[in-house]
């Protein structure tokens, strides 16, 4: 690493390296024996809350296989505390008093990233010390529409129809309320840039649940103002991960992110040929690939690091997070197989 940059970091800037990098999404949990034997004496809440045991989760992939970067074990949920939202997890978030009116958005605060999540940050300067220099530190935040489908819905939903229904049906405190999250999340960012982190990843779980029309309308302008606010004043590679956003790719290119993650539902060359050549692409393989047999699991990453050629650079994941009833030895399988057959690709294409 001579000129100080990661094999993630080039990617992540649009650089051809030598092999791909390759990560995957909820990298640290439960799929991990070491994560629930930690989990049997810590509930979650706690273990996001203390520094030094989030570090250590954190840690936990990046000791056991050759991953190139490791992600912050915190959850999207975290800095909404600081805003003044108190949630429980079981196990996914939920939300005792939704949010459902501007009288309730007014209630709410912008957040302070040194008072409202010093754990957070704290975590982040410690894994940054932990951490070999040749790998990358993510930090990450929910995207706007994601959170406000959370804390308007009250907890996970298949349709979040309660949150849609509101921002169609109280326009002015529903923006409100995206522009004060995406306000909050611009603090955040910057901040955990600040504290260690290399790259930023902002995760829009939920925004595959609008059309286009309305996103462009309503959310991609506060997309873009958080990309142009952060990058203003940090410059730290920016991903974006539209889930569920086929119907979105191209609007969602457009917010400025350096890197668009797709997710498995479409093949990889299809976002090349949408996005074309000069986009940086993360992705894409099934999570449920990793329960085939080797040998079809080997052939389906060879596909995604095919088409990943075709990107201005690529950066392997799986297309959503990993199922907590992942065999871990699957995982050390695809970290070895994308070093080998991004190694050749790339050796051939120099050749
Ligand atoms: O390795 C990593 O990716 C880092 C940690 C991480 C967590 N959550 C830990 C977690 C990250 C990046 C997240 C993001 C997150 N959280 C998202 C965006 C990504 C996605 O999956 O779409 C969303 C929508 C959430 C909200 C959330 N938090 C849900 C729906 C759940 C329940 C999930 C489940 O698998 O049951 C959580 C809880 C949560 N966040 C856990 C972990 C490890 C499980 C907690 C436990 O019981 O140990």
């Amino acid at each position: 690493m001579p000129d100080g940059k990661t094999l993630f970091e080039k990617a992540a800037r649009g650089i051809r390296t030598e092999r791909t990098p390759v990560w995957v999404m909820r990298q640290a949990g439960r799929y991990l024996p070491e994560y629930r034997a930690l989990r049997k004496t810590v509930d979650f809440l706690t273990a996001t809350k203390t520094p030094e045991i989030a570090a250590q989760i954190t840690l936990q992939p990046i000791d056991r296989f050759e991953l190139d970067a490791a992600i912050l074990f915190a959850d999207i949920m975290t800095p909404l505390e600081g805003m003044g939202v108190p949630i429980r997890f079981a196990p996914g978030p939920i939300i005792e008093s939704p949010i459902r009116s501007q009288k309730d958005v007014d209630g709410l605060r912008p957040l302070d990233p040194d008072e409202g999540v010093p754990f957070v940050l704290d975590a982040l300067s410690i894994v940054r010390s932990e951490l070999p220099k040749d790998r990358s530190l993510i930090a990450f935040a929910g995207a706007p529409f994601t959170l406000f489908c959370y804390l308007v819905q009250g907890g996970g939903s298949k349709d979040f129809m309660d949150a849609r229904s509101f921002l169609r049906g109280d326009p002015e405190a529903s923006d409100a309320l995206l522009n004060l999250l995406g306000k909050s999340m611009i603090h955040y960012l910057r901040a955990q840039a600040r504290a260690g982190a290399d790259a930023l990843m902002l995760f829009d779980s939920w925004v595959g649940l609008l059309d286009e029309k309305l996103y462009r309308a309503r959310i991609q302008p506060v997309m873009k103002n958080i990309i142009q606010e952060v990058k203003a004043e940090i410059d730290r590679p920016i991903i974006y991960f539209a889930n569920g956003g086929s119907a979105l790719l191209e609007a969602a290119s457009e917010i400025g992110a350096d890197v668009i993650a797709v997710d498995w539902t479409r093949p990889l060359h299809e976002a090349v040929a949408r996005l074309g050549s000069s986009t940086v692409l993360q992705g894409n393989l099934d999570p449920s690939a990793l329960f085939a047999s080797r040998d079809e699991l080997g052939q389906e990453i060879d596909k995604v690091l095919e088409s990943g050629m075709g990107a201005a650079a690529h950066i392997f994941n799986l297309g959503h997070g990993i199922h907590r009833t992942t065999d871990p030895d699957q995982l050390g399988f695809l970290v070895d197989r994308v070093h080998e057959t991004s190694e050749r690709l790339s050796s051939d294409r120099e050749g």
